[in-house]
């Protein structure tokens, strides 16, 4: 029998709150999510934030990178506004305050986010996330911190004893399959509609726990669990829920 797949929230419960903030991660938590998916970047003053786009303006309307404020400038600005009236006033969260307020209530996934002055020998947004949690010693539960680069990937199960996942950036079946083999991958990350069936049967016989991004519709439900993998991205982590609720077991 296929195991069912968890439910990974997307950004939080993002579908119906303001993305990456702490309504919606308490809301993801709420409607039965699994895991919490975040993704975190590196402030001016060397502080991470959570924040997903490379400029503020689709959720706080000003058009700056994030590395251009330091963490109480960004903290001036309004991420909740863009939702509806009543997210007025919500704060970007740093990554430190999401693990004080989550760590051990929910599993986690924390993507990366490097902007272009992380060279990969610097290695400075891996160095400071790594630092943050140890300091909160962090329990990522049954997430892992999510990646797209290879040699991320390999600082990061380097230099510390995280579970570390790659995500797909348009690589072939077999390009990720020659990855996932090499690097001893333990999570592979992949987009709904770069795959069939028959890559993804390919890319399960290399050992990786395999999570799909992402599925927010019944069709795309019931593709992703013809392919019984480990985990769903979805921006509505509640209705998923509900949608699983007719399937008898669970994978933990
Ligand atoms: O990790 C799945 C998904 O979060 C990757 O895409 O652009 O939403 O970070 P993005
Ligand atoms: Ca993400």
């Amino acid at each position: 029998m296929s195991a069912i797949p968890l439910i990974i929230a997307h950004r939080g419960d993002s579908g119906t709150k303001p993305e990456n903030t702490m309504i919606a991660f308490e809301s993801a938590i709420e409607n039965g999510a699994d895991i919490v998916e975040l993704d975190v970047q590196m402030t001016k003053d060397g502080s991470v934030a959570v924040l997903h786009d490379r400029s503020l303006k689709r959720v706080a309307g000003v058009d700056l990178p994030l590395y251009q404020l330091t963490l109480a400038e960004a903290k001036k600005l309004d991420v909740g506004i863009w939702k509806g009236d009543e997210f007025k006033g919500l704060k970007i969260p740093s990554l430190t305050e999401v693990l004080e307020n989550f760590n051990g209530k929910i599993s986690m996934i924390i993507e990366l986010k490097p902007q272009y002055f992380h060279l990969e020998e610097d290695y400075g947004l891996e160095r400071k996330v790594l630092e943050i949690m140890d300091e909160c010693s962090a329990k990522l539960g049954n997430g892992y911190i999510s990646v797209r680069s290879e040699s991320s990937y390999a600082y990061l199960v380097s230099n510390s004893q995280y579970p570390v996942g790659l995500m797909q950036k348009k690589r072939t079946a077999s390009e990720m399959n020659r990855i996932v083999e090499d690097y001893n991958i333990k999570f592979a990350q992949i987009r709904l509609n770069q795959y069939t069936a028959a890559e993804v049967e390919e890319l399960k016989r290399f050992g990786a726990k395999i999570t799909v991004f992402y599925g927010d519709r019944p069709s795309e439900w019931q593709t992703i669990l013809g392919w019984n993998v480990y985990g769903i991205f979805t921006n509505y982590p509640k209705n998923l829920k509900d949608y699983l609720s007719a399937f008898p077991s669970r994978m933990k």
